[in-house]
């Protein structure tokens, strides 16, 4: 049967295609988005896991915005602004999912940074919006080429990920998230603040949500993926009161309601003693790593080969000084190492910056030194 024609809008995950070559046999990859394997707290959710069976109810169908008490807390936890609502969602890929089908016709702007989160690419593909990329700094987007696009009036919606970017693990500055609120109100876009990997920061100073400064016009998007297990498939969607009704109802219209015993085992997480912990040694685990990733990069690759420090988060940006990231990877397989190309972080048709996209939150720090060994024979 023919796919509809909405479907001829998404380009194929680079990263899902090459999964069977990545996972093979010998090969290190530092393509996925992996959280540690080794490192999920499992042991901390033995006990809820093994009193499950003792709670019938909640195995009953649930509400679709939430199991109740996992929302009471939540909104406390993260001091949901007074105006905004919550609802959980099957991972925050479905949040974005559920914000497309809400609010977009087909054409209508979306800005996103450039380079990109493809499963956003994704998400606004299938949705039939016209993307605007505007370029990435050290320190956020490029505000200058964000603010005439705002002023075209051709964009509804930014979608962005300021702490800790999937892909280039860039941190938007304070004033840099102040002044991007104040973009969206005075243009009147929306902002889709996706934050996912906001609780892994291993240096720097936490610094508030842009949301904080235009929550009347932001929506914020939570993940349980990166600090519990991307297995649970759960996250969280607030935005202003009155925006969630629509948005619940279309989750109604796609899965009822997401798994009500694994919310309740999230609540059991997140409210036990040892959960603060785990954080910080998965941070210091990432921080290790990273600092393992970064080392091996300046001794094997040196002069020429760029990656901006960050400061949390699972990636790290190379700049290449040639050309073509796509061939680059390719040639990386054949030496046993998976790494993703700068291209599958860019719409269709947007040259992209050359680089790879490198995860260090995975494997060990002999194992990430060995593929940077593997990388510089394809690099140098
Ligand atoms: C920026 C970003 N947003 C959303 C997601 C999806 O996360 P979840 O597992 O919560 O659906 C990811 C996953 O890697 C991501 O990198």
């Amino acid at each position: 049967m023919q796919v509809a024609t909405h479907l001829q809008h998404i380009h194929p995950s680079y990263i899902r295609e090459i999964l069977a070559a990545a996972t093979a046999e010998g090969i290190i990859s530092l393509a996925g988005g992996l959280p540690a394997t080794d490192r999920f707290p499992l042991s901390l959710m033995a006990e809820s896991i093994a009193e499950l069976p003792r709670h019938a109810e909640l195995f009953q169908y649930g509400e679709t915005a939430g199991y109740r008490p996992l929302l009471d807390h939540l909104e406390n936890l993260y001091q949901v602004a007074s105006s905004h609502r919550m609802m959980v969602c099957s991972g925050s890929q479905q949040g974005l999912d559920l914000i497309a089908r809400t609010f977009l016709n087909p054409g209508d702007g979306v800005a996103m940074e450039a380079p990109s989160y493809p499963g956003a690419l994704q998400v606004f593909g299938m949705a039939r919006a016209a993307i605007h990329p505007v370029q990435q700094h050290r320190d956020g987007p490029d505000l200058d080429a964000l603010e005439s696009l705002f002023a075209s009036g051709q964009v509804k919606l930014f979608y962005a990920v300021p702490d800790f970017h999937n892909p280039t693990g860039v941190c938007w500055t304070l004033e840099v998230r102040q002044k991007v609120a104040s973009l969206c109100d005075r243009y009147g876009v929306a902002l889709i603040e996706d934050a996912p990997y906001r609780e892994l920061r291993f240096a720097g100073k936490e610094l508030p949500l842009v949301s904080t400064f235009c929550p009347e016009r932001a929506l914020v998007l939570r993940s349980f993926s990166k600090i519990a297990t991307p297995g649970i498939r759960l996250g969280m969607l607030s935005g202003p009161r009155d925006w969630l009704p629509a948005l619940i109802r279309v989750k109604q219209a796609s899965d009822l309601h997401s798994s009500i015993p694994m919310q309740a085992l999230i609540l059991d997480l997140i409210t036990h003693p040892g959960f603060p912990g785990h954080i910080r040694q998965l941070c210091d685990l990432y921080s290790e790593r990273y600092q393992a990733l970064a080392t091996a990069l300046s001794e094997y690759l040196g002069e020429g080969f760029d990656a901006e420090p960050v400061q949390g988060g699972m990636f790290l940006w190379l700049k290449l000084p040639v050309l073509d990231s796509a061939a680059v990877a390719r040639a990386a397989l054949t030496k046993r190492v998976a790494v993703v190309p700068s291209t599958a972080f860019y719409p269709k048709g947007v040259s992209a910056e050359p680089a790879l996209r490198l995860n260090f939150s995975h494997e060990a720090p002999d194992t990430l030194r060995e593929a940077v060994r593997r990388l510089a024979r394809v690099l140098i």
